[in-house]
């Protein structure tokens, strides 16, 4: 097992020694501890499950049989259209942005809205030379299904009835789902989804064979996830980086601060937001035992460009944001040089000779520096930005930090039981529109 970590994490400006008396200390996160000893269980019982849960992934999920239906996939298509939403579409995307080929030989695109004016770009496809890969935990997702029903047809005119089939792949779990249905009567080679909530579900086929077939390490984010599953399971509050990331957040929550602020410097690491948002969103916005509203609200900024945009709100606005900045600090070394040539003209000269890379991480540094002035909590991630490996054990941290705060604000967070009603509503309200069967 390795231990190496090549994800960089400094929490100096959380606690007391980075921002003065707005800062939390060590002290208060151990006092925290009991209150995990029932997760301290759990996650024992996660990691050597026999089946697979959201913690044995990054150990049990079969990456040889995952690769090897990725390469045919990759030899035989030179398109994958992707259909799901929520967590069938957010990991798989992020792998794929963050860390796919730049000059892919399979080029993979996510579908995960059914805005008509988008879906109707997909008529043109060369069908003949893509696949189709459908995912849906539950089988009965409305967008998912209507998004395939709704091309099918397409397929069929372009590819022939007899051909369909082998240009669709499904993931479902659920063998009474409309999709696995769908599959069946359609003759639809169906993959296993694992027993696992969507948005957790990343580091199984879901978010892996999209991810291989664009052309990412996977190997190494396995890898690396197994590194940092490993150190959370250490049951000491300083030494477990998900206990300690995640108390640190809820005791800022508890002061007020209940914003959680992503801050990417680094243009390729944006689709990481994408997927936490839903994970934190979705995993935390429950009502607790007590009847009380939970939940800690995410949201993104981006280095530099906001600096021009939200950068006054965080450093004078209300104190109710925690902010973590993810960059690369190999950006130093990266860009071209201003020239000297102009370092007459004043505003040129502190530019002139440094290079873009420079720049930016100055930038960063000046942000974090003049938060930190003001008593605004903020921690960074640092990683080189193409490393399967760090980006591994940055998700496992993720979920994990999110699973602390969701034990220590006492909400499940696996479930997402109102999202149901908006589900059955829309039901009704089609129901309400006169379907013209003529024009079927
Ligand atoms: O994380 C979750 O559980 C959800 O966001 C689901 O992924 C999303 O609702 C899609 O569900 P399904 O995979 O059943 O289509």
């Amino acid at each position: 097992m390795s231990n190496i970590s090549r994800l960089s994490i400094d929490n100096t400006n959380m606690f007391e020694k980075g921002i003065g008396d707005r800062g939390i200390t060590d002290n208060d996160i151990e006092a925290l501890s009991p209150k995990l000893d029932n997760l301290r269980n759990e996650i024992q019982t996660w990691l050597n499950s026999e089946s697979q849960t959201f913690f044995n992934l990054p150990f049990k999920t079969n990456v040889k049989a995952i690769k090897q239906k990725g390469q045919r996939i990759a030899r035989d298509f030179k398109r994958t259209i992707v259909f799901g939403i929520g967590g069938s579409s957010l990991g798989g995307e992020m792998l794929v942005r963050v860390l796919g080929d730049a000059n892919p030989k399979n080029i993979v695109s996510f579908y995960d809205n059914v805005d008509p004016s988008t879906m109707i770009t997909l008529e043109d496809t060369k069908w003949d030379e893509t696949l189709l890969l459908v995912i849906s935990k539950s089988g009965n997702t409305a967008e998912t299904l209507s998004q395939f029903l709704t091309i099918l047809p397409v397929m069929e005119h372009d590819l022939g009835y007899d051909k369909v089939a082998e240009h669709v792949l499904v993931i479902t779990e659920n063998k009474e789902g409309a999709l696995f249905q769908l599959a069946s009567e359609l003759d639809i080679e169906v993959i296993e989804h694992p027993p696992v909530g969507g948005r957790f579900a990343v580091l199984s086929v879901v978010g892996l064979l999209p991810a291989y077939i664009g052309g990412v390490d996977i190997a190494g984010v396995m890898e690396g996830a197994r590194a940092m599953a490993q150190r959370c399971t250490e049951d000491d509050m300083l030494e477990n980086p998900a206990f300690y990331n995640g108390a640190a957040q809820y005791l800022h929550a508890e002061r007020g601060r209940t914003i959680s602020l992503v801050m990417p410097y680094a243009d390729n690491l944006r689709f990481i937001v994408n997927w936490f948002r839903q994970l934190w969103a979705e995993s935390l916005g429950k009502i607790d035992k007590d009847g009380n509203h939970k939940g800690l609200t995410p949201t993104e900024a981006h280095g530099v460009t906001d600096q021009h945009s939200q950068l006054q709100l965080l450093l004078e606005g209300p104190d109710d944001k925690l902010i973590t900045f993810i960059t690369d600090p190999g950006f130093r070394f990266m860009g071209r040089r201003v020239p000297l040539r102009f370092q007459h003209i004043p505003a040129v000269k502190p530019l002139a000779g440094h290079t873009i890379g420079e720049l930016f991480l100055s930038e960063l540094k000046a942000t974090r520096t003049t938060l930190s002035r003001r008593g605004r909590p903020n921690r960074t991630f640092a990683l080189l930005e193409r490393d399967a490996y760090a980006i591994g054990e940055l998700i496992i941290l993720l979920e994990m930090e999110t699973i602390v705060v969701a034990e220590l604000m006492g909400v499940n967070a696996f479930d997402q039981p109102a999202v149901e009603e908006s589900k059955i509503l829309t039901r009704e309200y089609l129901g309400d529109i006169k379907v013209v069967s003529d024009m079927i």
